[in-house]
């Protein structure tokens, strides 16, 4: 939900500031822009559409020298995108530029009142209305840059992330934070400042990430001075020691980010469980769950919230709480559960799924909860993110960094996570025997070879999606654990490749979707052994009496569904719990290859964006 980044320090800071953009493109990419202080001229150059975009139009316009930067790149909320609608934006005077991620709700009362005080608008965004709000604080006042974003802050309502410079202080950079979040990379006389620590990772491993109400005046040659915005007390920064590398942020050799990471998951599924599970001994250690044990054992309710991918972990995770730990689950969008006034007791536990630990209506849903008395778990996978801080615990995914904006690996981490938690329930509750237990264990280990095995029918995935790439529907079938899986591979056709699907439990097709079955119509059916195989072939068998292409992903050996499908792939055998861990993988490459066949821009498929921190 837009990308922010700043440099303020001895190198050019426009190569940092343009790299850094590139690498928060997965934040935002409708259009970008850059501002760059070259010791007596304040110049920009901004435009609609990506930052290979802007750094043609940049070269030919301006300058490139300076070592003050501020870039920014958008996902629009307010004011379609573009050129004049891209971030920075000036101030009237000139003296003052600014790059947003957030929205200032009260935005349009402000631009009122600055109206009526002479102030002009170029564009439709809240972001202009701020720079100015900072800038008749700055005249009336006659305050200090720091001071005068502080007073316009309490002045708004809304979410920020936002770097404000202002020409006449050239030696300093103003941030803040309130629900979008911001790190800020310390080096050796320099500072850099973005929406996560990609940016600066090459150039120092020490950052600050402000906390929500923090605000900070990044000072060249000196030092960063930390103070809460309501009531301007000093905060004593805590520099953190980033684990990040550069490696882990690139696509090593891989044509997209999403290959990448679909390759990645066998190693990021023991990355989560390594440390954690000790299979041979039968114990699953997770200090946020050993820690709590008892509220979250004894919760009469397990309420799970999410948005997108991770809701879709959500729901194969009720099936394993249920089924393993016996405690009663529910899954809600965090949209719906936050505005529907639910009924939320001391005795629930509200897990809440995030990838990026930032999603807006993830956070409020956590924080209603809380406020309700119920006892908040995250699981996210950005180490420090809002959700993580927010919760009373947690246990991480180790993921690794998550670029794509089709997430994949996430999904399959953060059921490995809440698979490692049914698990260590079910123990404590007695709702799983040792043996059945200690079986899930030695098979959890063995899932990341089977994911290995599970990517070699990548030709095969790459003939199927030749022949149906130009389907205009898609049909996902699964039942049990691997409905959800069904509606995770709908989603990425959707996301990626622009083709509609729908994602359906196999049985329920006959209410419905089987009136769209025709023969130009293909039908994904996870057809696995374990879990209510026998019907599953029946609605395969309805399917064909209607002439529907039938692409069946099946056990390895499956016969029975070879004869009825047009395409099988096999994934290996499993128990029926980590089933989603190895079906999901084909049907990622599969939406990935249609996607590429199209032409599409499967890293930055339009319209979305990696991480919502709007609501
Ligand atoms: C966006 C992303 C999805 C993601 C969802 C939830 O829509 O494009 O890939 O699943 O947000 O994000 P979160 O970071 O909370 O998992």
């Amino acid at each position: 939900m837009c990308g922010i980044v700043g440099y303020i320090g001895h190198r050019e800071a426009y190569p940092i500031v343009l790299k850094g953009l590139q690498r928060l493109e997965y934040r935002g990419y409708d259009s970008a822009g850059i501002a760059l202080f070259d010791g007596s001229d304040l110049k920009m150059s901004k435009t609609k559409g990506k930052v290979a975009d802007l750094k043609a139009r940049l070269e030919s316009e301006i300058s490139t020298d300076g070592t003050v930067g501020l870039g920014h790149t958008r996902w629009a909320t307010h004011g379609e995108p573009n050129d004049v609608n891209s971030h920075p934006h000036y101030s009237n005077s000139g003296e003052l530029v600014i790059i947003h991620n957030g929205i200032i709700e009260n935005y349009d009362a402000l631009k009122k009142e600055l109206k009526k005080r002479g102030y002009t608008f170029k564009s439709d965004t809240d972001t202009e209305v701020l720079v100015n709000l900072i800038e008749d604080v700055i005249k009336k006042e006659n305050v200090k840059l720091g001071k005068a974003v502080q007073i316009a802050l309490n002045q708004t309502v809304g979410a920020y992330a936002i770097a404000v410079f202002n020409k006449s202080k050239p030696d300093e950079i103003v941030v803040a934070r309130l629900g979008s979040p911001l790190a800020i990379g310390v080096g050796e006389d320099e500072f850099f400042v973005a929406s996560d620590a990609s940016p600066f990772i090459e150039f120092t491993n020490n950052a600050i990430y402000l906390e929500d109400g923090e605000m900070a005046v990044v000072r060249r040659h000196k030092d960063v001075r930390v103070r809460k915005i309501k009531d301007d007390s000093l905060v004593d920064p805590y520099v953190q020691e980033l684990q990040l590398n550069l490696e882990q942020i690139e696509k090593g050799g891989y044509e997209h980010f999403m290959l990448k990471e679909i390759h990645e998951q066998p190693n990021a599924i023991s990355d989560t469980y390594r440390g954690r599970m000790l299979a041979d001994k039968g114990i699953i250690r997770m200090a946020g769950v050993d820690d709590n044990m008892e509220r979250i054992a004894n919760a009469k309710r397990i309420i799970i919230v999410a948005c997108g991918t991770s809701w879709h972990a959500g729901l194969v995770a009720e099936y394993i709480f249920e089924d393993i730990a016996r405690i009663p689950v529910e899954v809600e969008y965090a949209s719906e559960f936050r505005y529907r006034n639910p009924i939320i007791s001391e005795n629930d536990v509200v897990i809440a799924i995030s990838q990026s630990g930032e999603t807006a209506d993830t956070m409020a849903a956590i924080k209603l909860a809380k406020e309700k008395g119920a006892f908040a778990f995250g699981v996210c996978n950005v180490v420090g993110s809002s959700i993580s801080r927010e919760t009373n615990a947690g246990a991480y995914t180790h993921a690794g960094p998550e670029i794509g904006v089709a997430s994949t690996k996430a999904f399959t981490t953060q059921i490995t996570v809440l698979t490692l938690i049914a698990l260590k329930l079910g123990k404590f509750k007695g709702t799983i025997s040792q043996s059945d237990f200690q079986f899930h264990l030695q098979e959890m280990e063995r899932i990341p070879e089977k994911v290995k095995e599970a990517l070699k029918s990548d030709n095969l995935i790459q003939e199927i999606a030749y022949k149906y790439r130009y389907a205009p529907n898609c049909l996902y079938l699964g039942r049990g654990y691997n409905f959800p899986v069904a509606l995770e591979g709908a989603l990425k056709l959707k996301e990626i490749s622009y083709i509609h699907a729908e994602g359906y439990p196999a049985a329920e097709m006959k209410h419905g979707p089987i009136a769209l079955i025709d023969e130009q119509m293909p039908v994904v059916v996870i057809a696995t052994k374990k879990g209510h195989y026998e019907k599953v072939v029946s609605n395969i068998q309805e399917i064909k009496s209607r002439k529907g292409k039938i692409i069946a992903v099946v056990t390895k050996g499956d016969e029975e569904v070879r004869e009825l499908a047009d395409y099988v792939i096999e994934v290996p055998e499993t128990i029926e719990a980590l089933t989603p861990l190895l079906t999901t993988i084909p049907l990622q490459l599969l939406s990935y290859h249609i996607a590429v066949m199209l032409g599409k821009n499967v890293d930055q498929p339009r319209n979305l964006a990696k991480s919502v921190t709007v609501e």
